[in-house]
């Protein structure tokens, strides 16, 4: 099975369609309010990751439901709520696909895939069952179960193994030390500019405004961009840093997410002056 994902990381035979699909969500989805919902920066975590909480929980009972007598309604409600619930989900993970790296879409298309064959079988499962043919509306969900066990098997690939919008900054303090650490001069810092430095060789970034400084990882959670050569700009009152590479925005004020494709927030340390001199430690 191993060898098996590594192939379909390296599947380049699947670029051309993963790249038309690409297009078409880039070109479908363009609000960025839209993107920022079902990314889920209103909620600091990815969205999609939750939404399919609904559609699978959903099948699963029908599955268990389908194997006891007289609860065919019951089955068949089910089949409903996780058929349609499917649908909002997998927008929200199709606007999460777009933006990730070429190995992840690989494994993310057949992910889509296999969960596309998932919600087929299951709305031909309801439609059997609401015209009565229960029998074939059982076999067509147990189908459709399998079709999505195996999606969620590889969209457990893509955020455990490939780290899909899984915040990639937060590993980074796992490599600071405890305690207190020097990070520079007050007065030798710039106003409103960023400005790089290190502890114990994890890169954060610095931004002064008058006495009060932030120090942030300057590693982006969405994929590792450098946020030290991002811009700062003001947005809904606040100043962010935007991410050079997709354009996420954090708050320099708290860390926030306040433009995707990061579902994340960032990590602020906190910090105090003595003598001067500006030290953080980990949160
Ligand atoms: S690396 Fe993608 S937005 Fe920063």
């Amino acid at each position: 099975m191993r060898e098996l994902l590594t192939k379909l990381e390296q599947a380049t035979a699947l670029d051309r369609a993963g790249d038309r699909l690409q297009r078409a969500v880039l070109d479908t989805l363009r609000s960025q309010r839209v993107k920022d919902l079902l990314h889920g920066v209103w909620l600091g975590h990815p969205l999609h990751p939750a939404m399919v909480q609904v559609p699978v929980g959903a099948w699963i009972s029908a599955a268990v439901v389908d194997l006891l007598p007289g609860q065919r309604r019951a089955a068949t409600a089910l089949v409903g709520v996780g058929t349609l619930s499917a649908l909002p989900a997998a927008v929200a993970g199709l606007n999460d696909w777009a933006a990730l790296s070429r190995d992840q879409r690989r494994v993310g298309l057949v992910h889509a895939a296999a969960n596309l064959a998932g919600v087929a079988l299951y709305a031909g499962s309801l439609a059997a069952r609401l015209a009565g043919r229960h029998g074939t509306g059982r076999r067509l969900a147990f189908l459709g179960l399998s079709a999505a066990s195996a999606g969620a098997y590889l969209g457990g690939h893509l955020a455990y193994k490939q780290g899909a919008q899984v915040s990639q900054s937060i590993s980074e303090l796992h490599r600071m030390s405890d305690g207190w650490h020097p990070v520079g001069d007050l007065t030798e810092l710039p106003q409103r500019q960023l400005v790089t430095r290190e502890i114990d060789d994890v890169s954060v970034i610095l931004y002064r405004h008058g006495d009060d400084v932030t120090v942030m990882l300057e590693r982006c959670p969405h994929q590792s961009g450098p946020l030290g050569e991002g811009e700062v700009q003001e947005i809904d009152g606040h100043a962010c840093v935007v991410c050079p590479w997709h354009g996420s925005a954090f708050r320099l004020n708290g860390g926030e997410v306040v433009h995707g494709p990061s579902g994340n927030d960032q990590v602020i340390l906190p910090t105090r002056i003595v003598d001067g001199r500006l030290e953080a430690r980990l949160p």
